[in-house]
């Protein structure tokens, strides 16, 4: 029986709802497995936490964190506490800190999940986006000059080091050539002519090792489109952490919405504590109603269960969740359902049980 330690970062908003479903089924799963227990250790780090302290998490957070197998969170940014604040000081944090430079989100239709475009299907939206996720475009180097005059000047500086392009894009093709699948490099070499002119080139490069490997490339702006109008194209995705931001919410929506996309901050090396989380935020729009979609959070429950090397229960979880969305009878609002937020973790654990 191997014993796995996770953090668990509730968070803000939507975030402890779902949060507490994803436990449910992180216990259940692991009790039928036989072969992992977890400890839990919760820490109340948000935006309730930064307005009693004037912080978002202790001073040695990130040196507590480091003790952990794995941090599950729930999700971070609450109107009353600046956006650029709560996300820099906790999960942009995290992600940097812990050299999480590997986000794999993965955009799967599952059976009974709303499709909003003719002719999706299970066959032609699955696709596994890679996104860079410690530098490019939030690297966070910038001024703000002549703050308030007439001369003001923002500068927001995107940083693509060879190692940081070099590694992401290597594993990427190391995941086509394991699925034996197509690798699709999305990037902006027409407009931003140092950067995006610098990942094409990585890329070629590093294609040449992997000739088994079938490869594209895409501009940002036809990917997008391309997304919705041929999604069949895309298998392994591999692209900026800007890019695979927003490309992974219109994912998203090929495949059900945020309440079904989840995503595993990797840091392959495992130096550093990796962390799992829906990909949607807070969702103050519908926080504390109780009707939040726990289905991402329980996806990246299922992701967590890869990385310990227990794939098949991860599988498991991905079928229960499947399993939920076919039977049709506990979805909450956003999947066309009444249920709560809480009736839906109860099921999962039902169904993984049958
Ligand atoms: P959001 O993802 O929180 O919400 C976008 C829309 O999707 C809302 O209408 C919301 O109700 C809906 N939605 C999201 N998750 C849902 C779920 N599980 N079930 C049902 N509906 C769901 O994005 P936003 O509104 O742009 O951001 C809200 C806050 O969250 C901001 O502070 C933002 O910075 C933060 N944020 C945090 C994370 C994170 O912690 N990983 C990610 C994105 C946004
Ligand atoms: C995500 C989120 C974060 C990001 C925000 C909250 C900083 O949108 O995980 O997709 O942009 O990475
Ligand atoms: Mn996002």
């Amino acid at each position: 029986m191997i014993t796995k330690k996770i953090a668990v970062i509730a968070g803000d908003g939507i975030g402890p709802e779902v949060v507490a479903e994803g436990l449910k089924v992180m216990k259940k799963a692991a009790s039928l497995d036989g072969r992992i227990q977890f400890e839990f250790t919760h820490f109340p780090w948000g935006c309730e936490y930064y307005l009693q302290h004037g912080k978002m998490m202790a001073e040695d957070g990130i040196e507590q964190l480091k003790a952990f197998d794995a941090i599950y969170l729930g999700a971070v940014g609450f109107p009353g506490v600046p956006d650029h604040i709560s996300l820099w000081e906790l999960l942009l944090t995290i992600r940097k800190q812990f050299d999480q430079y590997v986000n794999l989100r993965p955009i799967q239709l599952l059976n009974g999940a709303i499709c909003p475009i003719v002719g999706g299907n299970k066959e032609n939206i699955n696709m596994l986006f890679i996104r860079e996720n410690s530098e490019g475009e939030y690297a966070g180097v910038g001024d703000w000059l002549f703050k308030g005059k007439k001369e003001e000047v923002v500068l927001q500086t995107g940083v693509f080091s060879r190692e940081g392009t070099e590694r992401i894009i290597r594993y990427a093709f190391e995941q086509a050539r394991k699925y034996k699948k197509t690798l699709t490099s999305i990037s902006k070499a027409n407009a931003l002519n140092y950067s995006m002119v610098f990942w094409d080139e990585v890329f070629a490069e590093v294609s040449k090792d992997y000739p088994d490997v079938q490869t594209y490339s895409y501009l940002v702006d036809a990917a997008a489109m391309l997304m919705i109008m041929d999604p069949g194209r895309f298998e392994i995705v591999v692209t900026s952490n800007l890019f695979g931001d927003i490309l992974t919410d219109l994912g998203a929506a090929l495949a059900g919405g945020m309440g079904l996309a989840a995503g595993a901050n990797i840091n392959p090396e495992r130096a550093f504590p990796s962390m799992f989380e829906p990909i949607h935020g807070s969702a103050p729009d519908i926080a504390g109603k109780e009707i939040a979609n726990p289905l991402a959070a329980i996806w990246s429950v299922s992701q967590m269960f890869d990385f310990f090397g227990l794939e098949d229960t991860g599988r498991k979880i991905i079928d229960a969740i499947e399993t939920l969305l076919e039977e049709g009878q506990v979805l909450t609002p956003d999947q066309g359902g009444q249920a709560k937020t809480v009736d839906v973790g109860n099921r999962i654990v039902e169904i993984l049980a049958l």
